[in-house]
């Protein structure tokens, strides 16, 4: 990491984007979404679906005309979606064609430790591993992307990152927009180089300004006048989104979404919002009703975060013909999660350590030898998630692997929104801190927790649990 820049150093501190990549990266709205492809069953039997996957080096054509070397699960960018039931369990074999290590982590999965991708479970160069996921929770967005030691970062920067989608009986009966209406939009940033091949730097986030959705820069899609499900997913390793709907340059009000779902699945009841904010990892399902605008109409999903026309126009909508339209936004959604009265209370300390310049937790970097922390099944935790920096530069997230947790306030302030929801990261604000109800109800074994700005991860900002009996 020689060539990184220091984090809050004058260099990191200056926010103006730097247009990169001039020579290859199109006018905003001018290349069509694309929509990840699903990932087919080799095999289906009364209660699984098993699925191959090759993990490999490929190249795709993300800016046009250029072919881009990336790391992809079947090759592809980003990886395949995988559509599964509640209650019944895919099984994905993933072979590592590459010529080094991986390991895949389900993002949000209730699964054991053993499946869970843990560091130590790498997957050799040319050896394979089964996964098995049991889907035993409710309808949600998840996510499946790389967790190698120290190498995530890079790994999910060049492409290894793939939508899983969740569906429970409940939902099947409320009616929500669905199939070709029910979309998922990865949302990323990248750095190209003169060539148009991705250039990654650890922690390098100022350079990293062009934005992705589902591979395609600043694409945008043809929409029929009708409700979509939009299920967005900050893909970035180190970028927040704040998203807003509207015509024009994105000034003032943004138009209503209605929020349905967070991280761990659906809300008790909709919401609505005119702006949604999405540190790296975190999801939002919005259903977004576009036979409220007339045909013709061209409506642009702004990041009022960005600093520049390249990072706040993510993507735009241009709507079509009015059509029949069944879908509905029920009053009751999911179960609210009652995740009781906490017999714990601990504090958990993230912070970049200029001694050593290292990220830390507790103060210390990860070690995969090591338990940090021994929680009991079954006990409610309140854990207070302080980010100890002041530094500008320095914002951090939380994520806890096994589990959903509820965020009760940031700052003593209550979360609102989606964040009042079932939650598997959070972000923790520059000086601040979180508090979270924590509860491991399931397994015996080790779980990470860490920040989810990967490249704090890769540098170590990162520990463990231990669920003990
Ligand atoms: Cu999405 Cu431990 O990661
Ligand atoms: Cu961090």
């Amino acid at each position: 990491a020689g060539a990184a820049v220091v984090p809050g150093s004058a260099a990191a501190l200056g926010r103006r984007d730097r247009a990169w990549a001039d020579v290859a990266v199109p006018p905003p709205f001018s290349v069509p979404l694309t929509v990840p492809e699903a990932a087919v069953p080799v095999r289906r039997t009364a209660t699984t679906d098993y699925y191959d996957m090759t993990i490999k080096h490929a190249a795709a054509e993300i800016l046009p005309g250029v072919s881009t070397s990336i790391m992809g699960y079947d090759g592809r960018f980003p990886g395949p979606t995988i559509r599964a039931e509640a209650g019944r369990r895919v099984v994905v074999r993933q072979t590592n064609a590459m010529m080094h290590e991986t390991v895949v982590h389900l993002h949000g999965g209730l699964v054991p430790p053993g499946q869970d991708g843990h560091p130590a479970d790498a997957i050799a160069p040319g050896a394979q591993r089964q996964y098995v996921y049991d889907n035993r929770q409710p309808s949600a967005t998840l996510w499946y992307h790389d967790h190698s030691h120290h190498m995530e970062a890079e790994m999910v920067f060049r492409g290894l990152a793939g939508f899983y989608l969740v569906k429970d009986p409940r939902e099947r009966g409320l009616g929500l927009p669905s199939g070709r209406y029910d979309v998922p939009l990865m949302l990323r940033d990248a750095r190209f180089d003169e060539q148009g091949q991705f250039l990654f730097e650890m922690d390098d986030f100022r350079y990293r300004n062009t934005l992705l959705v589902n591979g395609r820069p600043q694409p945008y899609m043809r929409v029929d006048a009708r409700k979509y499900r939009l299920r967005l997913l900050n893909g970035s390793n180190e970028r927040y989104f704040t998203l807003r709907l509207g015509e024009g340059e994105g000034q003032g009000e943004g138009d209503a979404m209605t929020v349905i779902a967070s991280d761990g699945g659906l809300l008790p009841a909709p919401l609505t919002a005119t702006s949604v904010m999405l540190s790296p990892a975190e999801r939002v399902d919005v259903v977004v009703d576009f036979s409220r605008y007339r045909p013709g109409t061209q409506v642009v999903l702004h990041n009022t975060d960005g600093t520049s026309e390249e990072t706040t126009n993510v993507m735009r909508f241009d709507v079509g013909h009015r059509v029949p339209d069944f879908s509905r936004v029920p009053e009751r959604l999911g179960r609210a999660a009652d995740l009781g009265e906490a017999i714990v209370t601990r504090d958990v300390n993230m912070n970049l350590d200029l001694t050593i310049g290292q990220f830390v937790i507790d103060g210390k970097t990860f070690d995969m030898d090591r338990v940090d922390t021994r929680i009991k099944r079954g006990e409610t935790e309140i854990w207070r998630v302080h980010n100890r920096d002041v530094r500008p530069s320095v914002p951090h997230n939380f994520h806890v692997h096994g589990t959903h947790f509820q965020v009760l306030d940031r700052n003593g302030q209550p979360v609102t929104g989606h964040e009042a929801g079932r939650k598997d990261t959070v972000a923790v604000p520059i000086g601040g801190d979180v508090r979270i109800k924590v509860r491991f109800d399931r397994y015996l074994g080790r779980y990470l927790y860490h920040c989810h700005l990967l490249d704090h991860s890769s540098m170590g900002m990162m520990a463990q649990a231990e669920v003990i009996g």
